[in-house]
């Protein structure tokens, strides 16, 4: 049996991957100490997924936290797994300022950890890193924009298919955040190339689903569509609502790192998001859900922008599908708002109605 370990598999991410690989007959172990509720509180709290995860017999759960170096290596010891996701982290812009050796010890210590184990005990197996666009920092920023009714859009034609894998990490604005995925990030690069192993970092857009628990600081669209079918006032900081963001499902997202376990290559970057079709503005974002939900979307403005966030960011998808032709996005956006309306509608129907 393919066996898999997947980190943060309470997650947004960590769920679907082990859900996909689950449903194709692996055995999956997932580690998670559900510090999401630690970072965001009751509302980030993961315990949900991990009951629907455990339907699965094959699931095998370790409440381990990834900062815990004997932990970590205990585990491959004793695992040797056949593909490697690392999907925890603390995953959010804005709250990293405020716990920034927490965010630099899950965030770069923790994928240290995971590498280093995977070296000592099964340095063959395909190592797939979850990274951000937010290693770029505010460069996109620099580019050359062009104001839409609704939306920015690249006045630079070099970007009409989006950002590239080429494009500079290096002396731009962060945030603390992205300081700390950068770290992990290069090593995760570093362990492919001076070490010869195979690793991946997926630098990813807005990874999105249905099972998300968005809040307010991270899962913009899963927030937004929350905030709508709850009647919440929805805050946009800054950029006139009009700052693009590529989205992506999170079983495409599976879906490729399935097709790298079955070709690896060594120290790739990809930059993973929905592309420029999948592409929206919080302006946009709202007409979609209010069409879905037919409730309005309250919303108010707040002139800041946040520290560092991306005007207008779609991945060039080229390099992804040029190394692996087999993968695409299948899932449009419209797909994506309809099936996280339909998640959150059942989500949110009160206890004594069910
Ligand atoms: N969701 C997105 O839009 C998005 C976009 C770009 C990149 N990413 C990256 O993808 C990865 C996963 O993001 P996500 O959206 O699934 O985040 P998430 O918060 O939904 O999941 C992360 C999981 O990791 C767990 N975790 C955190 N610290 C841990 C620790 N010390 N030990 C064990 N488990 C721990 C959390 O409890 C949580 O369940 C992150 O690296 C994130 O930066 C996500």
């Amino acid at each position: 049996m393919k066996s898999l370990l997947v980190t943060g598999s309470c997650g947004l991410i960590g769920s679907e991957v082990a859900t996909y690989f689950l449903k194709l007959g692996w055995r999956v172990t997932g580690v998670d100490n559900n510090f999401r509720a630690v970072f965001f509180g009751p509302e980030g709290d993961t315990r949900w997924t991990l009951s629907r995860l455990r339907e699965f017999s094959s699931y095998h759960h370790r409440d381990l936290d990834i900062r815990d170096r004997e932990d970590i290596l205990d585990l491959m010891r004793d695992l040797r797994p056949g593909l490697i996701v690392h999907a925890a982290a603390q995953p959010s812009h804005d709250r990293a300022a405020a716990i920034p050796f927490l965010d630099f010890e899950v965030n770069a210590v923790g994928t240290l950890n995971l590498l280093e184990a995977a070296r000592q005990f099964c340095a063959e197996t395909p190592f797939v890193h979850m990274s951000t666009n937010k290693v770029y920092g505010d460069r996109p920023n620099r580019i050359p924009l062009t104001e839409l009714e609704t939306r920015w859009e690249y006045a630079d034609p070099s970007f009409l298919e989006g950002i590239p894998e080429s494009f500079s990490i290096d002396q731009s604005k962060h945030s603390i955040f992205g300081a700390s995925k950068v770290a992990g990030d290069v090593m995760a690069q570093e362990y492919g190339r001076y070490f010869g192993m195979p690793t991946c970092c997926l630098r990813g857009g807005c990874l999105t689903g249905p099972n998300h628990s968005g809040v307010e600081l991270h899962g913009f669209l899963s927030y937004l569509v929350r905030c709508n079918l709850e009647g919440r006032e929805y805050k946009v900081f800054g950029y006139k609502g009009k700052q693009v963001r590529d989205n992506i499902h999170s079983e495409d997202v599976a879906s490729f790192m399935d097709e790298f376990f079955r070709n690896p290559r060594s120290g790739e970057v990809y930059n993973l998001g929905g592309g420029k079709s999948n592409s929206c503005s919080i302006l946009e974002a709202f007409r979609m859900v209010e069409e879905l939900s037919g409730k309005p979307q309250r919303w108010s403005y707040v002139e800041q922008n946040r520290s560092g966030d991306h005007i207008c960011y779609y991945s060039d998808l080229r390099k992804m599908k040029a190394h692996y032709p087999a993968w695409d996005i299948t899932r449009p956006l419209g797909n994506i708002f309809h099936e996280i309306v339909e998640s959150w509608s059942r989500r949110l129907v009160p206890a004594h109605s069910k």
